[in-house]
């Protein structure tokens, strides 16, 4: 993972006459007679004579959202070219000064320095943006192409301290890179990460961050009854993990228990997926990227919580040794499953880590997965779907659209419970219909939720990789969604409890 190196610089003008950046960014909105410069612009358009806008609109740019235009400076400035990126509409939100950012981040491949005046708008947005737009993934490139931006000058925002400036820096850096290193899990392929080398991966990075570690091998699993794993894993040569973190933060005074699916692979199992797209099954492991990145980053900006995170880890292969239509598993904490499809093994690996994550008696319980893939029928490929108790669901789903990554909250209707009732165990893992097939999978790990615990889950399916081109901040593959919407929430858990 490759993070530009960013500098706060507050005062523009002084930095402008002697910069050493390439690339000077500007931002530019749809105003209502066409292109206008964004705020942060304006020393850069008068170093060129207060003609920017006139040559951006000469040459057909209109201010709309990703829009990047690059225009000569003809010696007027020491760097080479101004990158004018669109933000939209004007008064722009923050989602949209990230986007901007992210596109001026992906545009900037091959350029070493740059500045950017997105910072003056929004210092946090305009971080995060250039730094989850600039990330490539070329571990495994023989040649690896134009390198990303290495060194970002962030112009600072006219309003608060050079103090803050630097704390807003950090943060969204750290933000921003925890993103990173989910995206870097998710894009490893599965031949490479397989639940022991994920275990081993969230060990280097628990050590690093001075997180407690604890690794259960297939051993310890059977052992201790987490029938649920087991089952789901005993089809793979390579062995099931549950892997649990803890941080125990400075005056922590709320408990928070993290779960993310950690499916390595998902070939389905003995009710094998069809072969078109399978590959896409190497983001079945997202949530415990997600998770595992978010537990590091609250541990880095000492976030005043106690926080525990469960990564349970399998990978869903046919073999002689799979678990079948038909078998019955019992759970970790007693619960029996009929299984009618293997290929619904989320909500198995994922109910052992539910029951477990309880026994630490948490305040609030926080789950992601790529869960189903009706949460796209459902919501498409950019907007999760959020599920859970009431009111920390709907508290969940606040957050997220305020993050940018948008999860939208997603009802449990009563009436699904029924369908999942087995015809010899306490439950069916899947049921008859596919209607409400997002849903139905909540209704299921809502019968491992401990009573009164609040809890959301967060179904990721779509929104953890993005098959499609790039756009904003976003490119292909792995997306780190949902990173920033549980670092949001434990963020306000620690602010408001
Ligand atoms: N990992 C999949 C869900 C998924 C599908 C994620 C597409 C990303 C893209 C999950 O394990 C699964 O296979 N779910 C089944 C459930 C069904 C058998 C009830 C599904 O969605 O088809
Ligand atoms: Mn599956
Ligand atoms: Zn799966």
């Amino acid at each position: 993972m490759s993070v530009p190196k960013l500098a706060l610089s507050e005062n523009t003008e002084a930095v402008l006459g002697k910069t050493r950046a390439e690339a000077v960014v500007v931002g530019t909105v749809q105003g209502a007679n066409g292109l206008e410069l964004a705020p942060g612009a304006e020393a850069v358009d008068a170093a060129l004579g207060g003609t920017l806008a006139d040559v951006l609109r000469t040459l057909g740019a209109t201010g709309k959202a990703e829009e990047v235009v690059k225009v000569p400076t003809l010696g007027k400035l020491p760097a080479g070219v101004v990158l004018a990126v669109g933000l939209g509409k004007p008064e722009p939100t923050r989602e949209q000064v990230r986007r901007a950012a992210g596109a001026s981040g992906r545009a900037l491949t091959g350029t070493a320095r740059a500045l950017t005046t997105l910072s003056a708008v929004d210092l946090q947005a305009a971080v995060e943006g250039t730094v989850l737009g600039a990330y490539s993934f070329t571990a495994y490139k023989s040649e690896p192409g134009d390198a990303p931006v290495s060194t970002v000058d962030v112009v600072s925002p006219a309003e608060g301290s050079a103090r803050e400036h630097r704390a807003t820096l950090k943060a969204a850096t750290a933000i921003a890179e925890s993103v990173l290193a989910a995206r870097d899990l998710v894009n490893t392929p599965p031949n490479d990460l397989f639940p022991g080398s994920f275990a081993d991966r969230a060990r280097k990075l628990a050590e690093g961050a001075g997180l407690d570690i604890e690794v259960l091998d297939e051993k310890q699993l059977k052992r201790k009854g987490y029938g649920g794993i087991l089952g789901v894993g005993g089809g793979s040569s390579r062995q099931p993990r549950l892997v649990r973190l803890s941080y125990r933060g400075p005056k922590a005074k709320k408990k928070v228990a993290l779960v993310g699916k950690g499916i390595t692979f998902d070939t389905g199992g003995i009710s094998l997926k069809p072969a078109a797209n399978m590959d896409h099954m190497t983001s079945d492991m997202s949530g415990a990227a997600a998770v595992l990145a978010s537990i590091v980053l609250a541990a880095k900006l000492k976030y005043p919580l106690e926080i525990t995170a469960y990564l349970p880890l399998a990978e869903n292969m046919p073999s002689g040794t799979s678990y079948r239509p038909g078998d019955v598993l019992t759970m970790y904490g007693g619960k029996t499953v009929e299984v009618l499809n293997t290929d619904a093994e989320g909500r198995l690996v994922l109910a052992d880590a539910i029951v477990r994550a309880a026994e630490d008696d948490p305040d609030y319980l926080i789950e992601t997965s790529t869960l189903t893939g009706a949460q796209m029928v459902a919501l498409g490929n950019r907007t999760p779907g959020v599920m859970g108790s009431d009111e920390f669901r709907d508290r969940v789903a606040t957050i997220a659209q305020a993050t940018g990554e948008n999860g939208w909250a997603m009802p449990l209707p009563e009436e699904l419970r029924g369908e999942l009732d087995s015809k010899l165990a306490d439950l069916a893992n899947v049921t008859g219909s596919r209607w409400g097939g997002m849903l139905a999978a909540g209704i299921f790990l809502r019968e491992f939720v401990a009573e009164d615990l609040p809890w959301a889950h967060i179904d990721i399916a779509g929104p953890a990789y993005n098959s499609g081109s790039p756009w904003g901040y976003t490119g292909k593959g792995g997306t780190g969604v949902p990173v920033r919407t549980i670092a949001a929430v434990l963020a306000d858990i620690a602010d408001n409890g």
